[in-house]
């Protein structure tokens, strides 16, 4: 992990993206929720044709507005974004037996439907990689205030860095205008952290960035199991 620190060290995110696909050459990944900060990253990695796999996580709960910018982004940058699906079986055995919205019920439905939708194909993305690639900010809570841009992640054993963790909302806009980059509509609605459409909501001024998500759970470390914090 020092030499990867040390590799990317001082550089901006473009060039420490460029660098790490170098170095790791077909081992290095991004996932996209394409969300604002996702969308930047994709920008970076397509607008720089970086040797970088981007995938997202079609968890079959999405938006429609989500599904318009993943076409939306297809069409801008013609490059493949490798999408993920819940394995058939998982799926099929859950909404059979508990129903299609058993989230709402408990911590652990909901625990459990993230886990098949999200965190098992995400274990499929990431296997045999050696670099994940995140859109996460500081700002985004409070668990992510402190987190470093470069971490070991010990549930996937592998390392993540965050090219754009201090960047502000604000910077990363003006860099989605600037550049004229495809984004959701639904961040001009009062969303700003987009996951799937049963669990996500607008938040109001002054609101945290993440009490959208989860909304009707009461405890503080909303987290659907992709991330530890
Ligand atoms: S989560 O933990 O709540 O689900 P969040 O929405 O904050 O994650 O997104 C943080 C990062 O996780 C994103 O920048 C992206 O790298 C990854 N991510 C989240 N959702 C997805 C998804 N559906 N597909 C791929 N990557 C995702
Ligand atoms: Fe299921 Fe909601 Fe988690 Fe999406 S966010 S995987 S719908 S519990």
């Amino acid at each position: 992990m020092n030499n990867i620190k040390e590799l990317i060290n001082n550089k901006s995110p473009e060039e420490a993206l460029a660098l790490l696909a170098q170095e790791f050459l077909g081992k290095i990944v991004f996932s996209t929720s394409l969300g604002y900060e996702d969308q930047v990253i994709t920008h970076f990695i397509f607008s720089n044709k970086l040797p970088i796999e981007v995938f997202t996580l079609d968890t079959g709960r999405l938006f429609n507005e989500t599904y318009s910018v993943l076409n939306s982004t297809l069409e801008r940058y013609k490059t493949p974004i490798k999408v993920l699906y819940p394995q058939t079986e998982a799926i099929e055995k859950l909404v059979s037996e508990k129903g299609p919205i058993s989230f709402y019920e408990s911590l652990e439905n909901r625990k459990e439907c993230c886990y098949i939708r999200k965190v098992e194909p995400l274990k499929r993305a990431l296997k045999g990689k050696s670099i994940w690639i995140t859109g996460i900010r500081a700002e985004q809570s409070d668990n992510r205030q402190d987190m470093p841009n470069i971490e070991w992640d010990e549930a996937n054993q592998i390392v993540k860095f965050h090219p754009i963790l201090n960047w502000t909302l604000e910077e990363v806009k003006a860099y989605i205008f600037k550049h004229n980059i495809p984004y959701n509509p639904l961040h001009d609605k009062g969303f700003v952290s987009i996951g799937c459409a049963p669990c996500t909501r607008a938040i109001k001024d002054g609101e945290d960035f993440r009490a959208g998500r989860w909304w009707w759970e009461q405890n503080d470390k909303k987290e659907c199991g992709l991330h530890s914090r």
